[in-house]
C-alpha cells in the first residue's frame, strides 16, 4: 500500500509491506547493498531504503541513482539498526520514475546559499530549508482559517481588481487590458490590483458582523528591503460594533493561536530553524504565546526613541512615521517583545482611520515584533460620516468614487475596526527566515527570477 513516509516515520509499524514515493537525496553503496535516502516532502525526514544487489534491476538502475532521480519503492518496513532513525525500508522493488542527470543537477549534497536557491525557484522547494518553511507556511495559513471559523467569522473574498486605493499611498499597479487605451485601460475605465481587501471587507463586516479576508495584495513599491514585496498575502478582519481595544484583543489572540498551533504541528521543521536559521526560535516563539505584548502609545514611543540620539539613521520627532530601525529598537532591544503601538498622528495615516479626540492622533495600532519591526497594521474606522468626508476632502480623495464606501456611513453606521496581518511577515517571524524572498514560494521583487 502506497504510503507517506511522514506516516511511516510515525506509526513505525514495522514487519508491513509498503510502496513509497518520492526522490532520491543520496546514495551509499556498501558491499552487498546500496542505502538509498529518499524523501517525499510529506515531513523533514528521509526514509532510509535498503536496496540489495539482487533486486533485478540493481546494476542498470539502482546503482546509477542520485541526487534528484525520483523513485516508487515497494518493500517491508523493519526495525532499524541504525542511530537516529526507528525504521527503514527493505526493498523488494526500486523503480526509477524519472532520472537526474548529476552532472546539470543544482541540488548536490552540500549546503547552498539561501541566494543561490533564490536563483532557481522551482527547484529550491526541494531542499530541507524551503521544505520545511512550505510545511510551516501551509500550517500558518490553516490555523489563520481555524482561528477565524472557531470564532464564527465569515471568510469574505475580496476583489484582486479594485477601483479604491485603501491605503493612498500611491502605490497601485495599474492594470491595462490589451487593445485598450493608456487612458481606460480596463474595458472603459481605470483599475487597479488591490493594495488591501480592507474597504470591501468594511462592506461585508457591516452586514455580517464579523468577517476575515485573506489573499494577495500588491504594491508597486520598488524596494529592495528584507521585508517588502511587490505581491504579498494579508489577512485582514473586519468587525462592526468594536473599538481599537477589540482589535488589538483580537491581534494579539490570534498571533497566539497561530503561533501555539505552529508550535504543536510543526515540532521537526522548527527545531530545523532553530538549529540552522535562528538559535533559541522555539523559546522565541513560545514567549510570545506566553507572555504578554507591550503597549504604548506613539507619543510615548517617539519620547523613548528621542532619547537615543546618534543610534539611528533616521532620526525621531513627532510627527514623522517609525521606520524599520525604530520599530526594530522598541521590539528587539528595548522590550524583547511584541510591542502593540497605537494612536499615531492623524497626518501620517490613511483618511479611514478614526480621529481621536484631540483630532491629531487617530485610533491606528501596529503590532511591532523583534527582527521585522511592523507585522500587524490596523484601525478602528472613522464611522462618523462628517469626520469622514472632511478628511477625505483634506487628503484629496474623490468623495463621488468613494460614494459606495461614505454610504457605509450613511446608513446604518457602527463603530467598526479591523487589521491587516502580514503572512509572509508572520512566516519569517516563526521561521527566522531573514529575508521576506524566502518564505513565500516565488517572491516578486524588482528583478525577479522568471517562473
Ligand atoms: O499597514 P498596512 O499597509 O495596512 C493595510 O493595508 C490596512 N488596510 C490593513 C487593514 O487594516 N485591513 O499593511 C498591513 C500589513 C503590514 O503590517 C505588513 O505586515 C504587511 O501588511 N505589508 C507587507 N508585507 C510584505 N510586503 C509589503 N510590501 C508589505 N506592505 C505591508
Ligand atoms: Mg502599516
Amino acid at each position: 500500500m502506497f504510503k507517506r513516509i511522514q506516516t511511516l516515520l510515525t506509526q513505525k509499524e514495522t514487519h508491513k509491506k509498503v510502496t513509497i514515493r518520492g526522490w532520491i537525496r543520496t546514495r551509499r553503496d556498501t558491499g552487498s547493498f546500496s542505502f538509498l535516502e529518499v524523501n517525499d516532502g510529506s515531513c523533514l525526514a528521509n526514509l532510509q531504503v535498503i536496496a540489495d544487489k539482487d533486486l533485478p534491476n540493481y546494476e542498470e538502475d539502482v546503482s546509477k541513482l542520485s541526487a534528484g532521480c525520483s523513485v516508487v519503492v515497494a518493500g517491508t518496513l523493519q526495525e532499524s539498526p541504525a542511530k537516529g532513525q526507528d525504521v527503514e525500508l527493505q526493498a523488494e522493488s526500486v523503480e526509477v520514475v524519472g532520472w537526474a542527470d548529476p552532472e546539470s543537477y543544482p541540488l548536490q549534497k552540500k549546503r547552498h546559499s539561501l541566494e543561490f536557491l533564490r536563483s532557481i525557484s522551482h527547484l529550491r522547494p526541494r531542499t530541507n530549508a524551503l521544505g520545511a518553511v512550505t510545511r510551516v507556511r501551509s500550517r500558518l495559513s490553516f490555523a489563520v482559517h481555524s482561528f477565524f471559523q472557531k470564532r464564527d467569522f465569515a471568510q469574505v473574498h475580496t476583489p484582486i481588481i479594485t477601483t479604491s486605493d485603501c491605503e493612498g499611498a500611491g502605490e497601485v499597479f495599474q492594470i491595462r487590458a490589451s487593445g485598450e487605451t493608456k487612458e481606460k485601460p480596463f474595458f472603459g475605465q481605470q483599475a487597479g490590483l488591490t493594495v488591501s481587501g480592507q474597504l470591501q471587507a468594511e462592506v461585508y463586516a457591516l452586514s455580517l458582523g464579523q468577517v476575515y479576508t485573506f489573499g494577495p495584495t500588491f504594491r508597486a513599491e520598488n524596494s529592495n528591503t528584507s521585508r517588502h514585496l511587490a505581491e504579498f498575502w494579508m489577512v485582514e478582519p473586519e468587525m462592526a460594533f468594536c473599538d481599537l481595544d477589540c482589535n488589538i484583543e483580537l491581534a494579539t489572540d490570534l498571533l497566539k493561536f497561530v503561533l501555539q498551533d505552529v508550535l504543536a504541528n510543526c515540532v521537526e521543521d522548527l527545531a530545523l530553524f532553530d538549529t540552522f536559521v535562528e538559535k533559541g526560535l522555539v523559546k522565541k516563539l513560545q514567549d510570545v504565546v506566553n507572555k504578554e505584548f507591550v503597549h504604548i502609545t506613539y507619543t510615548e514611543a517617539v519620547d523613548q526613541l528621542s532619547m537615543l540620539k546618534g543610534t539611528f539613521e533616521y532620526p525621531v520627532e513627532w510627527g514623522v512615521d517609525l521606520q524599520s530601525e525604530h520599530e526594530r529598537y522598541l521590539s528587539e532591544i528595548l522590550y524583547k517583545c511584541p510591542v502593540i503601538v497605537t494612536d499615531y498622528p492623524a497626518s501620517i495615516k490613511p483618511f479611514y482611520m478614526r480621529l481621536n479626540d484631540d483630532e491629531k492622533t487617530v485610533a491606528a495600532m501596529d503590532i511591532l515584533v523583534p527582527g521585522i519591526g511592523e507585522i500587524v497594521g490596523g484601525s478602528q474606522r472613522e464611522e462618523r460620516l462628517d469626520v469622514l468626508t472632511r478628511r477625505m476632502n483634506e487628503a484629496g480623495i474623490d468623495l463621488e468614487e468613494y460614494g459606495w464606501y461614505l454610504d457605509l456611513r450613511r446608513y446604518g453606521t457602527v463603530p467598526h475596526a479591523g487589521f491587516g496581518l502580514g503572512f509572509e511577515r508572520l512566516v519569517q517571524f516563526t521561521t527566522g527566515m531573514k529575508n521576506i524572498r524566502e518564505v513565500i514560494p516565488f517572491p516578486r521583487t524588482p528583478g525577479f527570477a522568471p517562473c
